[in-house]
């Protein structure tokens, strides 16, 4: 059995019913959706009441530092007390596009992540050309949670294992050029979920992405460190029940 540990399909012109259905066909019977702004943390949380087999992490990513409101946060709280809340996230740094709301975006990531802390959630990390603001803001906080979507080097993923985090991989450690290969081969599976982050980062280059393609990088795992497939899958999707309190 597999499980897509963190995924968006609010805001694309997904068929929903379709996507679930060749997700579970592809055996990956779970799916955590992503938050990142306002308007999809609220249509994730209609998703979770309307399908069984869907969890959320709620959250708000960098992008919206310089946006969030107080009632924002009094929101993130109320999704919370739904038991199909696992997590908060997508939360992080991302100084991809430049650094002017800096400021702005530690202090949206520091305020999340002392929600988490309140209730004791494990948090979805987006960090992008901000490695070391990130790991100090993380250093500071006894928290447990998952680097989303990692494709740093070996040595930064040792100092977020370090920390006790998971790393995310998703499509992008089968693409030709991925280093991740190298650091998956050293670190092994032990803190490793799976996770397509659909509708991006696609497995089959130039397609959407959707939940089901968690089996083309089990698939891929496997094959990379030699181990069967249904051990990378029960290694992995017990990885992901555990770090999000998921009772299946
Ligand atoms: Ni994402």
């Amino acid at each position: 059995m597999l499980i897509d540990s963190h995924c968006h399909l609010v805001n694309e012109d997904y068929n929903i019913d379709a996507v679930i259905n060749r997700s579970i066909n592809s055996g990956v019977k779970y799916l955590i959706v992503g938050g990142s702004e306002r308007e999809d943390n609220k249509l994730n949380m209609k998703l979770i009441s309307e399908y069984k087999n869907i969890y959320a992490s709620v959250g708000f990513h960098p992008s919206m530092a310089l946006d969030v409101s107080d009632q924002d946060y009094i929101d993130l709280e109320e999704y919370i007390k739904n038991e199909k809340v696992v997590a908060i996230g997508e939360i992080g740094l991302d100084y991809h596009y430049g650094k002017d709301d800096v400021d702005a975006q530690k202090k949206m990531f520091i305020r999340q992540l002392d929600i988490a802390k309140k209730h004791n959630l494990p948090v979805v990390i987006h960090t992008r050309d901000a490695f070391l603001d990130t790991y100090n803001i993380l250093k500071e906080y006894d928290l447990f949670g998952v680097i989303h979507c990692f494709s740093g080097s070996l040595e930064v993923a040792k100092k977020y294992l370090d920390l006790g985090y998971y790393l995310g991989i998703g499509g992008v450690i089968t693409f030709k050029n991925s280093k991740l290969k190298d650091v998956i081969k050293e670190i092994g599976l032990d803190r490793v979920i799976f996770e397509t982050d659909s509708p991006y980062l696609s497995p089959i280059r130039g397609e959407k992405n959707e939940p089901a393609n968690v089996k083309i990088i089990c698939n891929f795992v496997s094959e990379l460190l030699d181990l069967s497939v249904d051990k990378v899958a029960d290694i992995t999707f017990n990885n992901t029940i555990k770090l999000f309190n998921i009772r299946i």
